[in-house]
């Protein structure tokens, strides 16, 4: 009977062995960490490409997430070539009380808290910005005021980085509100609001205290029937 037993010889043991060695030195020699990766420094030149730049430009057409600005009259304030005269969202006592704290914090330092154009900044020698309340400005639409600050004007720096678009309408619905307190007439007063202006019939307006002739209030009181009561008496 022949009996086969596969007994390796030691000659195949080292080769065997050697092969794992060498094996495994190889495996070593691909392991590489994050931190020793070759990289760039940010904009640090670079051989492999034309234009010679690392940092690679995004490709034409790349839309952030969240950036689509698919709403043209939301991003521009414009239809077609003209400026829009309506707020692409309702109007809300909220959005004018945003657009009041955004026009006071981004746009009062210039053109004043009352839109005059007499802001600090100005006083201290910037451009005069022309007020708000000249008629030409009155009867910009709105959407013109959006367009101002989103892409700027003259000496007026844009403010389309600092302030989101949906805050530059909140402003200008706020710079409407600004203007018709300026050209307010009694006919914008609803009516039964009037303030008046004399005391209803039959009440009486005493004069006012006068404080130089003190010595005349004394007697007065003093000359009074009866003292008013005092704490825990009994009233006569
Ligand atoms: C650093 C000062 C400064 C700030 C801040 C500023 N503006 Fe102006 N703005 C100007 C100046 C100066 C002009 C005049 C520009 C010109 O005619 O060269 C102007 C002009 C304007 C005009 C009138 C454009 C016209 O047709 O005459 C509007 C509207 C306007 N700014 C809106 C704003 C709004 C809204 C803000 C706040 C988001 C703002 N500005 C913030 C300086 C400023």
């Amino acid at each position: 009977m022949l009996r086969f037993r596969h007994r390796p010889s030691s000659l195949g043991k080292l080769t065997a062995y050697a092969l794992l060695v060498s094996a495994l030195l190889l495996l070593a020699g691909c392991r590489e960490d994050m931190q020793n990766q070759p990289y760039y420094r940010p904009l640090r030149e670079n051989d492999f490409y034309a234009d010679k730049r690392s940092a690679r430009p995004i490709i034409a057409g790349t839309v952030a997430r969240g950036h689509l600005d698919a709403d043209t009259y939301f991003y521009t304030g414009k239809v077609g070539n003209n400026d829009g005269d309506y707020l692409p969202f309702p109007v809300t006592a909220e959005v004018m009380a945003r657009g009041q704290q955004r026009y006071n914090i981004y746009c009062a330092p210039c053109h004043s808290l009352v839109g005059d154009g007499n802001g600090m900044i100005v006083q201290r020698g910037y451009r005069h910005p022309p007020s708000y309340h000249i008629d030409r400005l009155r009867k910009a639409p709105i959407g013109y005021f959006f367009d101002v600050m989103t892409n700027g004007l003259g000496a007026m720096p844009d403010y389309a980085g600092q302030v989101s678009a949906q805050d530059r309408w909140a402003i200008a619905a706020y710079i409407r509100a600004l203007q018709l307190s300026q050209h307010a007439t009694e006919a914008d007063v609803p009516a039964g609001q009037q303030i008046a202006s004399a005391p209803p019939a039959g009440v009486t307006i005493m004069p006012a205290y006068d404080t130089q002739g003190a010595t005349t209030a004394v007697k007065a009181a003093s000359q009074a029937e009866a003292p008013p009561a005092k704490g825990g008496e009994q009233k006569k």
